[in-house]
């Protein structure tokens, strides 16, 4: 931990435990929205996980030959992303790149794989991505909530019966997460269809 400013730590830590409470809110609202017990999808997390990025975008004199980040899912459960006041954040909708303008004092919360999947499809993981500016810096602090490595990820038994399929089949979250990387972080749900 830098030593630096002397709060950092402790601030940190404030933050990560708040944002604990404000990602298991989500999980029970979206499994609630699924018709599911209200626990249901923190009940599938294992010991449960949370990861968070300090993305820093430096200012780039030619935006249009690179990206901050290209096209992505979030490879996690939810992620809760806290930005600043520079935009740059863009989420692939109706066939084309729609920016996510800050809003002050707001997250923008995005569905990641692990929720398409345990929702059979219900709810899509977003493809985003990050553009950078030609001025300004650009800072992004996104929290991923997920399942703990040895976590058995699935879709809910109870919306398999009502689908009648199973759109995925059952992988440990560390599979999962050892696939995304190994892909060099390419949108991998495709791997763990049902067949
Ligand atoms: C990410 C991400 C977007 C942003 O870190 O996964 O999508 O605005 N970040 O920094
Ligand atoms: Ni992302």
């Amino acid at each position: 931990w830098p030593t630096n400013p002397t709060s950092f730590r402790a601030h940190v830590a404030e933050y990560c435990q708040s944002l604990r409470g404000l990602a298991l809110l989500l999980t029970e609202a979206i499994s609630e929205s699924l018709g599911l017990d209200k626990d249901y999808i923190s009940r599938q997390l294992g010991k449960h996980g949370q990861q968070m990025a300090l993305n820093y975008y430096p200012p780039c004199p030619q935006p249009d030959l690179t990206y901050g980040l290209p096209g992505h899912t979030d490879g996690y459960l939810i992620t809760i992303l806290l930005q600043d006041e520079v935009s740059g954040l863009q989420v692939f909708k109706n066939g084309q790149w729609v920016a996510v303008d800050p809003v002050p004092n707001t997250f923008v919360i995005n569905i990641g794989d692990q929720i398409q999947v345990m929702s059979n499809d219900k709810y899509k993981s977003g493809l985003h991505r990050a553009v950078v500016n030609c001025e300004k810096e650009r800072i992004s602090i996104p929290t991923f909530y997920c399942p703990s490595p040895d976590a058995v990820i699935g879709p809910a038994p109870e919306l398999v019966t009502n689908d009648g399929r199973a759109v995925y089949r059952q992988f440990t979250f560390e599979e999962y997460h050892h696939t995304m990387w190994k892909d060099g972080l390419k949108k991998c749900l495709d791997t763990f269809l049902a067949t």
